[in-house]
């Protein structure tokens, strides 16, 4: 099952993630990390762009987004490649032809997605993923009925989800109705899943992936079949998990060893 690690902040989140990966790319200075857009992973990057500041390089390490919006136009500011580009190429120095994003341009849209698995498959495959969950249990932008065997392809955003992203966006039409996204799939090849979870709007899709039945109703649920996943979520995303207990009891008796 997931290592399952409450803490107090999405800060501290951040710090305990940051510490993992900063760790990885001194030893792996060639680590291949899956990287997700939205507010759920900025604490890991701004935590790890001061590590940058403090000697950790990330120049030699390569990164894969989990997703795309399809045909927003180059340079769009909420693009996941301006997003990935803003948060973090520039701020921890990765070189920017290590950094891949799904191609989202409605030109060549149909041969986006093997483009990308081909793409993932040279690099040897995603280290550790990074991985946030929507309010509709979605993990990459795999949307409820995703297929556990699905690759990288395009995907109708749900109605649920444009609602969700439409604060980044002047208004909800703004907001593109398909994606590219990796597939559960893709995302299971991964060696290590990291999801993370902050606040009560995210307790109920916590609760069902970690816990609930393995279902494509529940995408976020395909974690359980996993051998190596690392949950990380405050208290709010906690407040549903019926073995919290259990979670804190395990991590205050963990062998120093095990790490994450
Ligand atoms: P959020 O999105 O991090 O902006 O909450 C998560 C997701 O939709 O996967």
């Amino acid at each position: 099952m997931a290592e399952v690690i409450i803490v107090d902040s999405a800060e501290a989140a951040g710090r305990l993630v940051s510490d993992h990966i900063a760790e990885q790319v001194q030893i792996a200075p060639e680590l291949v990390l899956g990287v997700a857009t939205g507010s759920t992973p900025v604490p890991v990057y701004r935590a790890l762009a001061q590590r940058q500041a403090r000697g950790v390089d990330f120049s030699r390490a390569f990164a894969f987004a989990l997703d795309e919006y399809v045909g927003l136009p180059d340079g769009h500011p909420e693009s996941y490649r301006a997003v990935i580009d803003r948060e973090l190429t520039q701020p921890l120095g990765f070189d920017p032809t290590r950094v891949n994003v799904p191609d989202g341009r409605v030109e060549g849209i149909e041969t986006t997605g093997e483009r990308y698995e081909a793409a993932l498959l040279a690099s040897g495959g995603v280290d550790l993923q990074l991985l946030g969950i929507g309010t509709t249990g979605h993990i990459g932008f795999n949307e409820p009925g995703s297929s556990f065997g699905s690759f990288t392809r395009v995907k109708t955003l749900t109605e649920q989800t444009r609602a969700d992203n439409a604060r980044f966006f002047g208004s909800l039409d703004e907001v593109p109705i398909h994606c590219v996204t990796q597939g559960l799939g893709t995302i299971l090849r991964a060696r290590h899943l990291m999801l993370l979870a902050f606040g009560e709007g995210k307790a109920k899709a916590i609760a069902a992936a970690v816990e609930g039945p393995v279902t494509a109703s529940l995408p976020g649920s395909a974690i359980q079949l996993h051998a190596h996943v690392t949950v990380v979520v405050d208290e709010a995303a906690a407040s549903r998990l019926k073995h919290s207990d259990y979670y804190r009891w395990a991590q205050a008796n963990k062998p120093a060893w095990q790490g994450l």
